[in-house]
């Protein structure tokens, strides 16, 4: 079997560089390891930057999202009973979408599936060969044969524990990682949400955040060890302990309800270079990972993926391979800057296990600087929507 571009990963980043390519008339076929089921059964932030917003347009995919979508024209960072808000629309003219990135895949996936895309599920043993060469092709196994599929180019959209970036050799790529010292305990539940937009919270006792799906569905996480289980949590003890962390009219007016999900996420920061090893292209969390902080996940899939794009169309339509040759420098311009800004707020708005009291008080004058100074909000708020690509 032939195509033109071999997309490893059925997630958002695989999925949008498909679409896109689809419609520009460039032939993919999608191997995605899980069922499509459980690709939707993820629960992940929902924070689209304009970036993004555009790049959904032009794939044709943004019809819920605009219906749906809950437009946020700024944010709230609070410290112990201290709140204020970062007004995007002020300080940078744009805003950001709320929209879980569950849908988004779910939009993805109909409309690949509308479109006749190639997409293949449950795949095993993916194993990317001649990479290195003109001629490079794909081996796996489907529904119990093992296939090979000839490509011009392959993606790795495969996330953080895919087989694209094990593929370059180890010589060849270098590799930068941070592990945070605690991690995430998150709560869906369907009641509605504390705050029309979104908390970000220190405290004394660790941070907290607060959010939502839509009016009807609210999405919670605290700070907590990495190692937590979150099975050892009530619904009441969560409750409680995120009440401890919200200024005091948040934690009376928030109301509670039975948790639907209930999952402990781990926070790193990685990034692998280059992004590109001969015609294999990394794109996403297979080069790349944030902690949730800034929310800069999908929105730095979705720069890599405009790079991609941009790169294999100017190659398919007149074989000009200048924007496929720059595409590991540019990508990796924005990655570092989406590193740089979710780490910084990482740092600021959490404890870390061994901090000193200076630390800390480092820590509180920094959000009561960002809280008083319009050029401090003003850097949080352009990073926050999204810089340019
Ligand atoms: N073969 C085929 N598919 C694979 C393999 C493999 N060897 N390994 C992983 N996959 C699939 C996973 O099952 C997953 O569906 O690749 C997909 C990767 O999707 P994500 O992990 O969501 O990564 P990406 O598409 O880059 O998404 C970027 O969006 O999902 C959010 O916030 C998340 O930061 C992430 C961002
Ligand atoms: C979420 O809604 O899950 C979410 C929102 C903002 C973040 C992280 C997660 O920074």
């Amino acid at each position: 079997m032939r195509t033109q571009v071999a997309i490893i990963g059925g997630g958002p980043s695989g999925l949008l560089l498909s679409q896109l390519l689809h419609l520009q008339g460039i032939k993919t076929v999608v191997l995605e390891r899980r069922s499509k089921a459980h690709v939707l059964s993820r629960i992940r932030a929902g924070v689209l930057e304009t970036g993004l917003l555009s790049l959904l347009r032009a794939a044709g995919v943004d019809g819920r999202l605009a219906s749906e979508g809950i437009p946020h024209h700024g944010t709230l960072i609070s410290y112990e009973d201290m709140m204020f808000r970062i007004d995007f629309e002020a300080l940078t003219g744009r805003s950001v979408m709320v929209y879980g990135q569950t849908e988004v895949t779910r939009d993805l996936y109909a409309a690949r599936e509308a479109c006749g895309g190639e997409l293949r599920f449950e795949v095993q043993d993916v194993s990317i060969c001649a990479a290195d060469s003109a001629a490079p092709y794909v081996i796996y196994t489907h529904e119990g044969q093992q296939k090979r599929l000839e490509c011009d180019f392959i993606a790795g959209c495969d996330g953080f524990h895919g087989v694209s970036r094990k593929t370059i050799p180890p010589r060849a790529r270098r590799t930068f990682e941070k592990v945070y010292p605690f991690g995430w305990l998150g709560v869906l539940s369907e009641t509605p949400p504390v705050s029309d937009e979104i908390i970000y919270a220190g405290s004394e006792r660790g941070f907290a955040l607060c959010s939502m799906r839509n009016p009807l569905l609210s999405r919670y996480y605290i700070q907590c060890p990495a190692s937590e289980d979150p099975a050892g949590w009530s619904d009441e003890a969560f409750w409680t302990e995120l009440r401890s962390r919200l200024p005091r009219a948040q934690a009376e007016a928030l109301v509670t309800g039975p948790s639907v999900e209930k999952s402990v996420a781990p926070l790193r920061s990685f990034v692998t270079e280059p992004m590109r090893w001969g015609r294999l292209f990394l794109c996403g969390d297979a080069a790349h990972i944030v902690p949730p902080t800034g929310a800069k996940g999908l929105n730095t899939a979705a720069s890599d993926v405009h790079y991609l794009f941009e790169g294999l169309r100017a190659w398919y339509e007149s074989g000009d391979a200048h924007q496929l040759d720059a595409y590991s420098e540019r990508a990796l311009a924005r990655v570092w800057k989406a590193e740089r800004f979710s780490w910084w707020f990482t740092s600021l708005m959490h404890h870390f296990p061994g901090q000193s009291d200076f630390d800390r008080r480092m820590q509180r004058a920094e959000i009561e600087f960002l809280a008083s100074n319009r050029a401090a909000q003003q850097a949080l708020a352009e990073n926050y929507v999204g810089l340019p690509y």
